[in-house]
Formats: C-alpha cells, sequence, structure tokens
C-alpha cells in the first residue's frame, strides 16, 4: 500500500514539475523593485514600461517601491534574490553607475555581479525650482547660488541618486560644493515639497517634472542636454542658458540578480523591446520627456557597456565629493 501511495506522489509532482517547465518562464507574476517612492521617475518608467511588459509575459509585473539610500537598499534587495527570474528591479545611472563610487561597501556590483536586461529609457537632467524663487534664469541662479549659498535648500533623493549625483557635478562646477541638501525617499515626494515652495531647487529627470513645468507649478532653467528636449521646447539648453560645461543626461533600465535561466532573460529582454517598439508605450514616454533607447543599449550587453561607461565617468566626480 505504501509503496504505492509514494508511486503515486512522486508520480504527481514530476507532472507537476513537467507541466511548470511545459509552462515556462513566466508562470506566476514578476516582482519589479523600484528603489524610490512612487510617483518618481523611476517608478513612472516603471509602471509605463511594465504595463506593456505585463501583456507580452502574459503575467503580471507587479512593482514594489523599496526606498533608501538613493536606491541601493531597493538594488540590493533585487540584486541579491533568487536569481529565477522572478524578482527584477529598474535601476538608473544613479544606482548602477554612481553606486561603485558613492558607497564603497555596496553590497553588489553593478560592473560585473548583476544581470542586466536592458535600458528601457533615457531621462535627461532639468535644474528646476520653486516657481517664486528671485532668479529667473540660469546665470541668475548661478550667480545667486554663488553669492550666498547658506540661502539655498536643494532637494535630493539619496545619496547616489540621480538627483543628487547631477546636483553634486553642478555643485562641483560651480564651486559651491556643499548647500543645504534634504533628502528624499524619491523625487516624487520631494517635487511636492518643490511646487508648494518648502524647497528652492534640485536637479531631476524630466519624465516628473515636464508636467509641472508645462503647469508652471515650478520653473525649469535650462536642460542638461546638447538639443532642447522636444516635450519642452521652451526650456534652454545649459549652453543656450550660458553654462556650456554642465552637461548630462541619466537613465533608466532593468536588471536582474546574476544567474537568471537564459530563459527568463531572453523572454524580459524580448518583452522589453516589444513595450519600446508599441506606439501607445512610445507615445507615454516621449511626451514626458523620455528618451527611447536605441536597440543595441536594450540588450543585457548594450545595457552593461552604458553602466561601465558611465561609471567611469562619474568615478572621478564623485569620489571625492562633499557627502
Ligand atoms: C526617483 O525615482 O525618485 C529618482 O530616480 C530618484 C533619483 O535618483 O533622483
Amino acid at each position: 500500500m505504501k509503496k504505492t501511495v509514494f508511486g503515486i506522489a512522486a508520480a504527481l509532482s514530476l507532472a507537476l514539475a513537467g507541466t511548470a517547465v511545459a509552462q515556462g518562464y513566466p508562470n506566476k507574476p514578476v516582482t519589479m523593485i523600484v528603489p524610490f517612492a512612487a510617483g518618481g521617475p523611476t517608478d513612472i518608467i516603471a509602471r509605463i514600461v511594465g504595463d506593456h511588459m505585463s501583456k507580452t509575459l502574459g503575467q503580471q509585473i507587479v512593482i514594489e517601491n523599496v526606498a533608501g539610500a538613493g536606491g541601493t537598499t531597493g538594488i540590493t534587495r533585487a540584486m541579491t534574490a533568487a536569481p529565477d527570474g522572478y524578482t527584477i528591479a529598474m535601476g538608473h545611472l544613479g544606482t548602477f553607475s554612481a553606486a561603485p563610487a558613492t558607497y564603497p561597501g555596496l553590497k553588489y556590483d553593478p560592473l560585473n555581479g548583476i544581470q542586466p536586461i536592458g535600458l528601457a529609457g533615457g531621462t535627461p537632467i532639468l535644474i528646476v525650482a520653486r516657481k517664486n524663487l528671485e532668479a529667473n534664469d540660469l546665470k541668475s541662479f548661478v550667480a545667486a547660488i554663488k553669492a550666498t549659498p547658506d540661502k539655498f535648500n536643494e532637494a535630493h533623493a539619496g545619496l547616489g541618486s540621480v538627483s543628487w549625483t547631477t546636483c553634486t557635478l553642478l555643485k562641483g562646477q560651480l564651486g559651491v560644493p556643499k548647500l543645504n541638501a534634504v533628502a528624499y525617499r524619491g523625487t516624487g515626494p520631494a517635487l511636492n515639497d518643490l511646487v508648494s515652495g518648502q524647497i528652492d531647487f534640485m536637479c531631476d529627470q524630466i519624465v516628473s517634472v515636464a508636467e509641472q513645468i508645462k503647469a508652471g507649478t515650478i520653473k525649469a532653467f535650462a536642460v542638461a542636454s546638447v538639443q532642447r528636449s522636444p516635450a519642452l521646447p521652451d526650456v534652454p539648453t545649459t549652453t543656450e542658458a550660458g553654462l556650456p560645461e554642465y552637461q548630462i543626461e541619466a537613465w533608466n533600465g532593468i536588471a536582474g540578480p546574476k544567474g537568471m535561466p537564459k530563459e527568463a532573460v531572453d523572454k524580459l529582454v524580448d518583452a522589453l523591446n516589444k513595450a519600446l517598439n508599441d506606439e501607445a508605450t512610445k507615445k507615454r514616454l516621449l511626451d514626458l520627456g523620455a528618451v527611447i533607447p536605441t536597440a543595441a543599449d536594450r540588450t543585457p550587453d548594450g545595457f552593461g557597456a552604458v553602466i561601465k561607461r558611465d561609471a567611469a565617468k562619474l568615478d572621478p566626480a564623485l569620489k571625492n565629493a562633499p557627502r
């Protein structure tokens, strides 16, 4: 009798395992960790791209916001999860390229110890301020910051975040490395305080500030790109505004823990590419000022090369930046 029961159990478990394999990846929802508070640029891009990826995968991509430590808390959670394809993250220039120089004890190796999937969206950087700040253009803003640095409050999303990194580069160039800075769990919450006038300025990614700029609830001094953004044609570039040396663009991209099954990586890369080729998804991203990544950057190797390239670029400036 015992033998029969075990025999049936063994046969059943084999069949179930077989079903799982036959069903292939993914056979349950996929968690995408967003390492900042909801409403910020990384969350916005994750939800837009993840929405279409879910359709292709046939399983829901579930966004989980895990904030802290400039995004490294959430990325650590994702990169140390089981490499089964069911935990991935939407990280960015900060969490993958600035983090090694900012966090010596980083618990993940973004350069060689993660599984890049692909870039999800380029994000031009804007210098934005509360709408009633005295300065009305970049030149007068820079002059005021240099004259009375203590008078200004800057918002960012933690050491190593894009907002911290890009404004650190700006302050280094202006020779005002240390300003009063307020850290938030993401630039989504920081933007609320900028709109209400609690905070004076920040350097943020276009996708979360474009609508507020168009609505006139905050003001933009410049975009730190070579060309103006088609989404904000009236905002000058930093070159046009008199600060040509300040040029930097950020990006957000998907990665998972090293060792993920090839089937999972391939399915996620395919779903990302289908999302970025989908006209409606592209429009949502472009309307917010995002830059659609090239086909090469939407691949694990291409994205991995971008992470390495920008880490090398940022390292010298960030290594000794004031914390
Ligand atoms: C966010 O989503 O809040 C931003 O990406 C945070 C940052 O890096 O500035």
